[in-house]
């Protein structure tokens, strides 16, 4: 196909390490067939307000793969849907501006979107796909919880930096005889919990997937000195919950934001074991550390693999597809079906089977 194509790429949702080298890897590969890129800012709003622009060049894109972060900067208030607009006397108010995208993107001679995104975004792609944008989905989330792919970049990088937390809180656990108890993200998956607490050989790992009874969790805590360990390390996901409980959520949710903001269940779990156990406990939240710095070889190789995928598909006139990893390929699969089905972790999976081999609890 010698066509000259002109893509555009977006990134959107929360940022994931990986996602720069997603956008080198499009560029590049797209300039070498002589087609354009351009690069949307923040998720969907650069279609709104086409100032927000820039043509995407090998110079530009140079030194860019090992940048955590994205160039083109995302949101995860950017519902072009619901979008909060300024109206003519300077008053904010939620509007469907979604035609305007539509019509902005064939105004501009773009022939398909590269979109970049989690579970809510790549939905978002998958409206726009139907209302006349051909579209090529690329899956990002440090929570790794989109079905149709194997994994998703970002969660590697999430799940090192964690271990390393974890790793350090060793030591200060130790020194004080405390229980050290550490949130991480992952939304309704314990994929980065699972993951980090195993590596990070915590004593208990709380996941959405596995309701806890923090009686167990506590039993785990004092059994440690059963066996002279006067410490102990717990991982919570902020999904997790005790059975016949609740999410855990902040209140404090932005104009616009759509998905609901989950934290503080490490801070109760802290509570109830220091209640129940009389040990000292502290908890802390690994937040945005695990979306922050630079991408691990793992999600840099395959960040830029992806990418790389998605303009082949584009070359053998795929549209309306979502890339995903499916070892040892990349297949295409369709967009629609990709952003119907969450990834779970599996309560067979080997990791929880070898989790459990290494005497490890999940408070059920
Ligand atoms: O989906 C990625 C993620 O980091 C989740 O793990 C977390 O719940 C959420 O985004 C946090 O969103 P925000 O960046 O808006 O705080």
């Amino acid at each position: 196909m010698n066509e000259r194509l002109r893509i555009a790429i977006n990134t959107g949702g929360g940022d994931a390490p990986g996602l720069n080298a997603v956008i080198y890897a499009v560029t590049m590969a797209a300039d070498r067939r002589g087609w354009e890129v351009y690069g949307i800012r923040t998720g969907y709003k650069g279609l709104f307000d086409t100032d927000e622009i820039i043509r995407l060049t090998p110079e530009k894109v140079a030194g860019i793969v090992s940048l955590g972060g994205t160039i083109l900067g995302t949101t995860n208030k950017g519902d072009p849907f619901n979008m909060p607009v300024k109206n003519a006397v300077g008053d904010v108010e939620v509007r469907d501006v979604s035609a305007k995208i539509v019509s902005n993107f064939k105004r501009l001679g773009l022939d398909v979107l590269i979109a970049v995104g989690g579970d809510g975004s790549l939905r978002l792609a998958n409206r726009f796909a139907q209302m006349g944008i051909p579209v090529v989905g690329v899956p990002k989330t440090i929570d790794n919880d989109l079905a149709s792919t194997v994994i998703t970049f970002g969660f590697d990088t999430a799940v090192t930096t964690s271990t390393e937390a974890i790793d350090k809180l060793h030591s200060t656990a130790s020194a004080h005889e405390r229980v050290m108890v550490v949130e991480v993200m992952g939304r309704y998956a314990g994929w980065i919990a699972l993951n980090s607490g195993i590596s990070g050989s915590a004593d208990a790992i709380l996941i959405p997937e596995i309701p806890f009874k923090i009686d167990s969790v506590c039993k785990k805590i004092t059994d440690n000195e059963l066996h002279g360990k006067d410490y102990g390390i717990v991982v919570v996901a902020e999904g997790a919950k005790a059975e016949g409980g609740e999410l855990v959520r902040k209140e404090n949710v932005e104009e616009g934001r759509q998905e609901v903001l989950l934290g503080g269940i490490g801070e109760w779990v802290a509570r109830e074991i220091h209640q129940r156990t009389g040990k000292d406990t502290r908890s802390l939240v690994l937040g945005h550390l695990q979306r922050g710095g630079s991408p691990t070889t793992f999600d840099r190789l395959l960040a830029l693999r992806f990418g790389a995928a998605a303009v082949r598909f584009i070359a053998e006139g795929k549209r309306n597809v979502m890339v995903a990893a499916c070892p040892p390929t990349m297949e295409a699969v369709p967009l629609a079906e990709a952003v119907e089905k969450m990834k779970s972790v599996p309560l067979d999976s080997d990791s929880i089977l070898t989790a459990r081999d290494m005497g490890i609890s999940f408070g059920d």
